[in-house]
C-alpha cells in the first residue's frame, strides 16, 4: 500500500525540526534538523542515511550509485541486517543480509527533547516476512539524532516458540581516505576473514586498510575508534549487547563488481558493523526482548 507522505508529516512532523518527505526514488523518509544534530532515516529498511552533529560534517557515507527502490537495499548509511547475516544458511535464493533492509517499516513516533530528536520505526512480521522466515516478531529501530547518534535495534519475539537471529547495524562511515585511517580497539581480538580464508586469526595491532578487508571480529564488545587524519576527526563507536564487529572495505575489484557502488568510491568509506553473527546469534524465548545498539561520537583530531 502506498504511503501518504503528507498525512504522515501532518501526524508526526515537528515544524522546523522534523519533516516526513518523499526522498530519493520517492521513498518516504524523515529529515531531522535538531539543535544538536541533523540527519535522515528512510522507512524503507528503517535505514539511517545521514547524521551530522551540529557544526560538523556527515559521519555516514552513501554511494552516489545507490539504488532507492522498493526491493533493493540502500548502499550506504546503516543497513539493518536481520534475521540472518550474509547468505541464508539453508536457502541460497534468500536475499543476503536478511529481509529487514528490503521492507517498508512503519513510522511510530518522532520526539524532540533538549535539542535531540528521536525517531522510532518498526517492522512487524507478516506474510511478506514469513515467506522467508516463519517467526513472529516486532523489530524497532530507535534513533536519536544529537551531538551523538544513538541507534537501538529492539527485537521482541512475539511468537510462541524460541527464535535465533543474526543482526547487524552495518554502518558505512565517511572517511577522507580509507588508506590513511587507523581503526583502534580490536588489537588482540580473534577474527575470521573471507578474503584471507581464515577462521581464527589474531589481530596484530591496530587495523589499516591496505587491501580488500572483510573480517568478523569475534567475542568482542569493545568500543572502536576510527582515526581519520584527512578529515581531522575521530569517530568513536560504542556498542551495546553486541559480541561481534565486522570491518569491511571492498577495495578496487569488488567495488567495480557491485552495480550500486561507484568504481572509485571505495576510499571514501569503511564499514564498522555492530553485530551478533555466526556463533554469536541471539536466542530469544517467546515474549523476550533484546536490544542491540550503537552510539557514535565525533571528536576533532
Ligand atoms: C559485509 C560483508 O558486512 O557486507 C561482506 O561482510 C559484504 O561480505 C558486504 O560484501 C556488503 O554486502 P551487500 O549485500 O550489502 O552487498
Amino acid at each position: 500500500m502506498a504511503v501518504d507522505v503528507s498525512a504522515l508529516n501532518r501526524k508526526f512532523g515537528i515544524a522546523g525540526v522534523a519533516e516526513v518527505v518523499a526522498a530519493n526514488g520517492g521513498l518516504p523518509a524523515v529529515r531531522v534538523r535538531g539543535k544538536n544534530g541533523s540527519g535522515e532515516i528512510y522507512l524503507h529498511g528503517g535505514h539511517v542515511t545521514s547524521w551530522t552533529p551540529a557544526g560538523g560534517r556527515d559521519a555516514l557515507w552513501c554511494s552516489k550509485k545507490s539504488m532507492y527502490e522498493k526491493d533493493k537495499p540502500i548502499r550506504g548509511g546503516v543497513p539493518l541486517c536481520f534475521p540472518w547475516f550474509g547468505p541464508k544458511a539453508d536457502d541460497a535464493s534468500a536475499p543476503p543480509h536478511g529481509i529487514a533492509r528490503l521492507m517498508a517499516w512503519e513510522l511510530e513516533s518522532i520526539r524532540e527533547q533538549g535539542g535531540d530528536v528521536t525517531v522510532v520505526v518498526a517492522l512487524r512480521s507478516d506474510a511478506s516476512t514469513k515467506k522467508w522466515w516463519p517467526h513472529d516478531f516486532v523489530l524497532r529501530h530507535r534513533v536519536t539524532y544529537g551531538r551523538e547518534l544513538l541507534m537501538q535495534m529492539e527485537l521482541t519475539n512475539s511468537g510462541n516458540a524460541p527464535l535465533t537471529v543474526q543482526e547487524a547495524q552495518h554502518t558505512y562511515f565517511a572517511v577522507g581516505d580509507a588508506r590513511q585511517i587507523v581503526i583502534r580497539g580490536l588489537a588482540g581480538v580473534t577474527y575470521r576473514s573471507k578474503v584471507e580464508n581464515v577462521t581464527a586469526a589474531k589481530q596484530e595491532g591496530d587495523i589499516r586498510i591496505t587491501a580488500e578487508t572483510d573480517r568478523v571480529y569475534l567475542d568482542t564488545q569493545s568500543a572502536v575508534i576510527i582515526e581519520d587524519p584527512s578529515y581531522k576527526r575521530r569517530i568513536a563507536i560504542h556498542k551495546e549487547n553486541s559480541k561481534t564487529t565486522v570491518v569491511w572495505n571492498p577495495w578496487i575489484a569488488k567495488a567495480k563488481a557491485m552495480p550500486d557502488f561507484g568504481d572509485d568510491e571505495w576510499p571514501e568509506m569503511v564499514c564498522v558493523e555492530t553485530c551478533n553473527v555466526g556463533d554469536f546469534a541471539v536466542q530469544l524465548k517467546a515474549g523476550e526482548t533484546h536490544i542491540m545498539g550503537t552510539r557514535l561520537k565525533v571528536e576533532s583530531l
